[in-house]
């Protein structure tokens, strides 16, 4: 079985897998409908079969129930301190005691390893609750071990400042959309100056859904050169940047293809090539509405 190499987070002594499997984009529900999606929980089940540890899920995607049925079903084999289940917190930002309580519910577990402000963009008149006063109420689930690490994700530098300004423990994690079409070195550089872990989604963005791009040829090459798809060269530039990089798929190929990734590594001038020629296009995808690009 794949060994996937970990990031030590800044609280908790807890230490993150360099890739997650994640249970949004393409298994996210649209609607609240209770029947249970069962190509959502075979997905799930196959990624913990094939090796990944690190599950990225959120109350927002609405298959938590799919994602526990997938973790009890191999919780013979895979003892729960050896998985890292992260879920987030957004429609239910009023309440995050209330809204923690169900998610643990419906993944059947009694804590989970990260626990995220979804996003930073929720009107804080109409929901009642200031970013502030959400990070205090993740700070009281943190004393109590329900979570063992608490960050945010899409979280911009300024949001970061008045998380800064009034926590007790800081944001071990911001869960970003990063690749090399959107790459965004000032808040990097706030996440290491302030130990923030940077955990990326997306990260294929360039060869799934920014194509053609000034990158195409140069994957290309990279594929070559390390015998790699052009999927792999992009999960793996992803943590040779420095990040934690989640990625998903409902194909058991591609499933292994991504947690192979773990067993070779780019050299420095090709992370730097990838870095340099990604900058000539700018891509989001996600949030585009609230980020106004
Ligand atoms: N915090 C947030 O706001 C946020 C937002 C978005 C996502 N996320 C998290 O990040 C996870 C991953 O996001 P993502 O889906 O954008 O990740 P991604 O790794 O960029 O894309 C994965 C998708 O790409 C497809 N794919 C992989 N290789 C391909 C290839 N060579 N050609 C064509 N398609 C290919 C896969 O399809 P197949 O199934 O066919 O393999 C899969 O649907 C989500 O599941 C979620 O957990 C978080």
């Amino acid at each position: 079985m794949t060994t996937v190499p970990t990031i030590k987070l800044n609280h908790g002594g807890v230490e993150i897998p360099v890739i997650g499997y994640g249970l949004g984009t393409a298994h996210f529900k649209r609607a609240d409908n209770p029947t249970l999606d069962p190509a959502i929980t075979a997905a799930a089940q196959t990624a913990l079969n094939a090796g990944f540890t690190h599950l990225d899920g959120a109350e927002a995607y609405r298959n938590e129930p799919e994602l526990g049925i997938a973790l009890s079903s191999s919780s013979s084999r895979i003892p729960r301190s050896s998985l890292f289940i992260t879920t987030k917190l957004y429609g239910s930002i009023s309440s995050p005691s209330q809204a923690l309580s169900a998610s643990l519910k419906k993944l059947g577990v009694d804590y989970v390893d990260l626990y995220l402000i979804h996003a930073p963009f929720w009107d804080e008149k109409e929901k009642g609750i200031t970013i502030e006063e959400a990070w205090r109420e993740l700070e009281g689930l943190y004393d109590k071990g329900l979570v063992k690490a608490i960050g945010v994700s899409n979280f911009g530098v300024e949001d970061l400042e008045r998380i800064k300004k009034v926590a007790r423990v800081p944001p071990a994690v911001n869960q970003i959309e990063y690749h090399p079409y959107l790459q965004n070195p000032e808040l990097k550089e706030y996440h290491n100056k302030h130990g923030i872990v940077t955990a990326v989604y997306g990260p294929l963005i360039p060869i799934t859904k920014a194509t053609p791009g000034p990158l195409d040829g140069v994957i290309e090459e990279l594929s070559k050169k390390y015998n790699k798809s052009a999927t792999q060269i992009l999960l793996r530039w992803a943590i040779d940047d420095g990040n934690v990089v989640i990625t998903t798929s409902s194909k058991e190929w591609r499933i292994k293809e991504a947690l192979a990734v773990t067993e070779f590594k780019l050299d420095d001038e090709d992370v730097e090539r990838v870095r340099t020629v990604g900058k000539e296009k700018r891509h989001r995808v996600f949030w585009t509405k609230e980020f106004k690009e």
